[in-house]
């Protein structure tokens, strides 16, 4: 996602704008969750490959929000794009596994991205959301 450009092969269906601004980015994730639960709910496998979709092929960060998120974090950076990683590599393997209509894996990717969002979130959010309001 955000920093490395990386959207691994981009299997969504939906138009993603290239860049697009923290919030609602963030906000466009918690959807594209919402939308696999409901899946994982109904037995829709079609529904969870399209929201896992959406959060591996989410658009890349804005320049700006980049550079706040470098000064504020320095070397932590590292740490911050791991957890990104996770969520991408995780939410792809999502869609593959309800491309197969395989549950068992749906839900163990499934929890390794849930924890991947609440991990950048617990350890990152204030610091970054203080910064992006003061740095403008
Ligand atoms: C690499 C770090 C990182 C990852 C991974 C991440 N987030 Fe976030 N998220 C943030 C940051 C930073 C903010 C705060 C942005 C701000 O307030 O300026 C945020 C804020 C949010 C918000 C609040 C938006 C609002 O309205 O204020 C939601 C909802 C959210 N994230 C959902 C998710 C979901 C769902 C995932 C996983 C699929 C996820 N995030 C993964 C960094 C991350």
């Amino acid at each position: 996602m955000l920093v490395t450009g990386a959207t691994f092969f981009g299997f969504s269906q939906r138009q993603q704008p290239e860049t697009q601004p923290l919030i609602p980015m963030m906000r466009m994730l918690l959807a594209d969750m919402q939308t696999v639960d409901q899946g994982i709910f109904t037995e829709n496998y079609e529904m969870i490959a399209e929201g896992a979709g959406g959060i591996s092929d989410h658009p890349k960060m804005t320049q700006e929000d980049k550079q706040i998120i470098k000064k504020t974090l320095g070397e932590e950076m590292k740490t911050f794009v791991d957890f990104d990683m996770t969520v991408h590599h995780h939410a792809d393997s999502i869609r593959m596994a309800a491309l197969q209509e395989n549950m068992q894996q749906v839900l163990r990717h499934y929890r390794i991205v849930q924890q991947g969002c609440v991990d950048c979130h617990s350890n990152y959010r204030t610091r970054i959301s203080k910064a992006r309001k003061t740095d403008k």
